[in-house]
């Protein structure tokens, strides 16, 4: 049995979330693999909608194994009210486990990323204010406290925050396991098992638009490696792309829209930071990031959402290629100040596509849009969401 992976494939926000509550119906286990609470996962199910930080997206589906992997941080804070959350709405909240190589975030870490931000000035990332960046620092630099430390060892001498919040992990020790022993328990025993990426691509911090990254790898290789399983594990690996392109924070945004279409965008899409309320910066589909996508994750299939929020738009455009000085070029020159963007534009729709269920009901010209992404991606596409609920989608 083989894990498959699910993973945004642009700079977060594609809208996972709602894709692993769907898909996690058949699987056994669901994982995340990396990032913390610098995510923000929406899943609406009728009227109830549920923001997720820290724990993987199936919570509603009660047979489903919740795990967190050791390539993950977590603010144990956070993640003991999002337990406490989940258990006000009846949720069994026992099957979450954490691993014991996945590391804390401290307060000085919210400290640090709050300061190195002030001292970044105008070239300010535009981080979450999680930690999450300083978090990652420290383990690299073999200074970091990981669950294992926190609940095995004495507490060496701390600040009183700090010890709030190692406290806070020890209140966790109940769903702290041996992350590699888990995993591996699971794949042998051939329990079907879904990898959750959080943020995105194009946000991975050795191959994203760097310095404008987080500081996790988001792409598929980080699955293995914040899981500690080998590639040979891999099954499927499954891309998701929003109809159009958003960024939250600052850095490289090749499609974006500076006129009444992004915030038409910005608008229909109600696109606003599920974790910091910003207003998502909004542009076209971007086919040139796209296929660095596709070539950085490896991937088999395609999902593309929130196709019913261009629905109303006259003309759609399309980046199909970048060119600096006059020649063309890749992905690579995403940052350049001189970047050029072609665009084709495809007509639009103005009927609603919310109750569409098969792609072959929805206008001409939205198939024609659908058709013109595949030929891009080059992989199948193999399902499409209308609207925010959990039924709204077309295949
Ligand atoms: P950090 O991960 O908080 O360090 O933020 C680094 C960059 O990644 C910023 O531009 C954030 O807005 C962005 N980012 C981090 N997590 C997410 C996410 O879940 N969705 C979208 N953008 C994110
Ligand atoms: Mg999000």
């Amino acid at each position: 049995m083989k894990a498959d992976i699910i993973l945004g494939c642009q700079w977060g926000d594609e809208g996972k979330g709602r894709i692993i509550d769907l898909y996690a119906a058949d699987y056994d286990v669901v994982a995340r693999f990396g990032g913390g609470d610098n995510a923000g996962h929406s899943i609406v199910v009728g009227s109830q909608e549920l923001a997720l930080r820290i724990v993987p997206s199936a919570v509603m589906h009660p047979d489903v194994e919740l795990f967190v992997g050791g390539g993950a941080v977590v603010n144990p804070q956070t993640l003991l009210d999002e337990l406490g959350r989940l258990a006000a709405i009846g949720i069994d909240t026992s099957r979450v486990k954490i691993s014991d190589r996945a590391h804390i975030v401290l307060p000085h870490h919210v400290t640090r990323d709050a300061a190195a931000e002030r001292e970044r000035g105008s070239g300010a990332i535009g981080t979450t204010g999680r930690g999450i960046g300083p978090a990652y620092v420290d383990r690299v630099a073999r200074s970091g406290i990981r669950f294992a430390d926190a609940i095995h060892e004495a507490s060496a001498e701390t600040d009183a925050d700090t010890a709030v919040v190692l406290e806070a992990a020890r209140r966790l020790a109940p769903h702290v396991v041996d992350g590699v022993a888990y995993i591996h328990e699971r794949l042998d025993g051939g329990k079907r098992i879904l990898l959750e990426g959080a943020q995105g691509a194009l946000l991975d911090v050795g191959y994203g638009t760097y310095p404008y990254v987080t500081s996790s790898h988001t792409i598929a290789g980080g699955a293995c490696t914040g899981l500690g399983i080998g590639p040979g594990t891999i099954g499927r690996v499954i891309g998701v792309f929003k109809a159009y392109c958003t960024r939250v924070g600052a850095g490289p945004l090749p499609s974006e829209l500076h006129d009444e279409r992004g915030e038409k965008l910005r608008r229909q899409g109600g696109e606003f930071g599920t974790v910091t309320g910003r207003p998502r910066r909004c542009g076209w589909f971007d086919a040139v990031a796209a296929r660095y996508a596709v070539a950085l994750n490896g991937l088999t299939n395609a999902i593309v959402t929130k196709l019913d929020v261009l629905t109303g738009f006259e003309r759609i455009g399309l980046v199909t290629s970048y060119r600096v000085g006059g020649r063309s070029a890749g992905f690579s020159a995403a940052g350049e100040p001189d970047l050029q963007t072609d665009v084709e534009e495809l007509p639009g729709w103005s009927e609603p596509i919310a109750d569409c269920r098969q792609i072959a009901d929805l206008p001409a010209t939205a198939r024609a849009y659908l058709q013109r992404l595949q030929e891009v991606l080059n992989v199948p596409i193999e399902m499409v969401s209308v609207g925010r609920e959990r039924s709204q989608l077309a295949r």
